[in-house]
């Protein structure tokens, strides 16, 4: 058993304290205001908007304006960015911060879709480092006025032989970045393999602005592990909270200092799915809001043994009366499968043989002032 403790400190994003040092880590088509909502009724930490681009939110694109949607117990806004342009991105953090009242901006340079890095977009771009610092700069400069902090979040690099991690930490450092994410990860790795945890370590020795890490936090004890391991001021937890926002409250409960493991019995899996649901309706009206919830149905019951007709009717449904019809039918008393504990959950998929990057990409490491395509309905964004 290891006799760590828990730093007892919350995350300090310059301006913002966040009393719990975790991050709920963006996830498009997930980390909408209803998921944000029922993860804050567990635990406390900081909770991430989907990420948004600069160009549809410059454009008024109407589909990022969607996303853009707060709980009304939201008290701190905060949002992903995604963007290639300096003058775009300086454009949407200044209408995020003016217009929005947003407490926090990310910027996204991780995704590790084929369609963002071929055109030298997401995790392609922190190659480029000296136009990843006027893009930073840029955030920074519209969001200061507003004292409203500017992170970055990324990834190791784009493969083992062309990492950018630690360039990205300094120049983020010297662009007045509040702290910097890393996720464990190339962009050829996608999401397979294990996180580097010590990338993460070397990262924290390497700058002086806060690292969050992020990659593989499946359970609080977990976290603790990596804070142990690393020296990161916060972790960032994605996957390990699809089906469980209750991890929530371990994660909260553990860097209190407290040993926390909740295992919900299968009802109160059923109560905690009526909840998503129901703010998933408020949110987005009964229908869409069904629609959005049945991809999170296999997650609730991964390990339980809810049988295959049960889990096609869930995936279905359509409206709240016939979820309830539904819940109704499963056994509350049935045990939290335990074996799922520790379990990697969500996307996992398989490495790249090669990143798609554009033609000559790799030959210039500065690339200032070069214009990288950025659409403005860029959805994807891990
Ligand atoms: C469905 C899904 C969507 C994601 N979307 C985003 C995104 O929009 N922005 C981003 O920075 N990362 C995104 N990610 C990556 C996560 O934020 C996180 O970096 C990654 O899942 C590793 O953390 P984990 O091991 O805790 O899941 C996404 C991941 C998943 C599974």
């Amino acid at each position: 058993m290891s006799s760590f403790a828990p730093p007892a400190q919350g995350l300090t994003l310059g301006p913002l304290r966040v009393d719990t040092p975790v991050v709920l880590a963006p996830m498009a088509g997930i980390t909408n205001a209803a998921y944000r909502r029922l993860c804050a009724e567990q635990g406390a930490g900081l909770y991430v908007c989907e990420m948004i681009t600069s160009r549809g939110l410059v454009e008024g694109d109407q589909h990022t304006k969607d996303m853009l949607v707060f709980d009304e117990l939201e008290t701190i806004r905060s949002v992903q960015l995604y963007g290639s342009d300096p003058v775009y991105v300086g454009k949407a953090a200044e209408i995020l911060c003016g217009e929005y009242g947003v407490a926090h901006i990310d910027l996204n340079f991780g995704c590790p879709v084929p369609k963002v890095t071929r055109k030298g977009g997401g995790g392609a771009l922190p190659w480029k480092r000296g136009l990843l610092g006027e893009i930073l700069e840029r955030a920074v400069a519209a969001a200061t006025p507003y004292d409203v902090p500017v992170t970055m979040k990324t990834r190791k690099g784009i493969d083992e032989d062309h990492l950018t991690y630690l360039d990205a930490g300094r120049i983020a450092q010297e662009s007045g970045c509040a702290a910097i994410a890393l996720h464990g990860r190339t962009v050829a790795q996608a999401y397979s393999g294990a996180a580097d945890w010590d990338a993460i370590a070397a990262l924290v020795e390497h700058v002086d602005i806060p690292v969050l890490g992020n990659g593989d936090v499946w359970e609080a004890a977990d976290a603790l592990r990596m804070v142990e391991q690393t020296g990161v001021a916060g972790v960032v937890v994605g996957r390990g909270c699809l089906g469980r926002p209750w991890l929530f409250r371990d994660l909260a409960a553990a860097f209190a200092g407290e040993q926390v493991a909740t295992l919900p019995a299968l009802g109160e899996v059923a109560a905690m799915m009526r909840r998503h649901a129901e703010l998933l309706c408020q949110h987005l009206g009964e229908e869409r809001g069904c629609k959005e919830f049945r991809k999170h149905v296999s997650w609730y019951l991964k390990g339980f043994g809810a049988g295959g007709e049960m889990r096609r009717s869930l995936g279905l449904v359509d409206s709240l009366a016939a979820l309830d019809r539904l819940l109704a039918d499963l056994d509350p008393a049935e045990p939290f499968p335990v074996r799922e504990l520790g379990a990697p959950r969500g996307r996992q998929g398989s490495p790249r043989a090669r990143v798609a990057l554009p033609e000559g990409w790799l030959d210039d490491a500065d690339g200032r002032g070069r214009h990288v395509q950025e659409d403005a309905d860029e959805t994807t964004g891990g």
